[in-house]
C-alpha cells in the first residue's frame, strides 16, 4: 500500500510538467483569437529555425523570401491579435499597459521581417544572414517585455 502510495506521489510530479508543457494543445486556449496568434507565433517560430538551420545553409533564398513575406504580414498584423481583454497565460498583461510600445516592437519586427524578405530576393548571402539575426533580435526584444514563458 505504502509503494502504491510512493508511485501514485511520483506518476502526479511526472504528469504535472507534462500538462504544463502541453497547456497549448487544441481546446484548451483562452480564446479563438489566442488560439489563432499563437498559431502564428509557432508558425514564425518554427519559419525563423529553419531558415537558420536549413534555408541559409542551403541557399534557398525562395524560402527564406517566402517566410520572411509572412512574418511581415504577420507583425503588421499582430496588434489586431491582442484586443483588450484577450488576455492569456502566455500574454503579459503589460501589453495594455503600454500599447503603444507593444505596437512600436511589432512594427520593428514587420520592418525586419521586410528587410529579410528583400535581402533573400537580392541572393545577398551576408545580407541575408545579417537580416535574419536583426529580425530575431526584434522576436527576442518583444518577449522579453511581453512574453510570459510557461
Ligand atoms: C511585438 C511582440 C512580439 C514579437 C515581435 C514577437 N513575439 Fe512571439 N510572442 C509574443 C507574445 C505576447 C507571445 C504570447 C502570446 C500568447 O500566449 O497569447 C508570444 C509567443 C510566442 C511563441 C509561443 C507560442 C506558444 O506555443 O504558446 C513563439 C514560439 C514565438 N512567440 C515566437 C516568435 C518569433 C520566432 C518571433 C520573431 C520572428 C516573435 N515571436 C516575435 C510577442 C511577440
Amino acid at each position: 500500500m505504502r509503494k502504491l502510495f510512493l508511485s501514485l506521489i511520483l506518476s502526479a510530479a511526472l504528469v504535472v510538467p507534462a500538462t504544463a508543457l502541453w497547456a497549448h494543445e487544441p481546446g484548451t486556449y483562452e480564446s479563438p483569437i489566442v488560439e489563432q496568434r499563437v498559431k502564428r507565433f509557432k508558425q514564425s517560430g518554427g519559419d525563423i529555425q529553419a531558415i537558420f538551420k536549413k534555408h541559409m545553409g542551403a541557399g534557398n533564398f525562395t524560402a527564406i523570401e517566402e517566410a520572411a513575406a509572412l512574418m511581415a504580414v504577420w507583425g503588421e498584423e499582430m496588434p489586431d491579435a491582442f484586443p483588450t481583454g484577450s488576455n492569456s497565460v502566455g500574454a503579459d498583461p503589460a501589453i495594455w499597459e503600454n500599447f503603444s510600445d507593444f505596437e512600436n516592437k511589432a512594427d520593428a519586427f514587420a520592418k525586419a521581417a521586410a528587410k529579410l524578405n528583400a535581402a533573400a530576393a537580392s541572393g545577398n548571402a551576408g545580407a541575408v544572414k545579417k537580416a535574419a539575426q536583426a529580425l530575431g533580435g526584434t522576436c527576442k526584444s518583444c518577449h522579453q517585455s511581453y512574453r510570459i514563458k510557461h
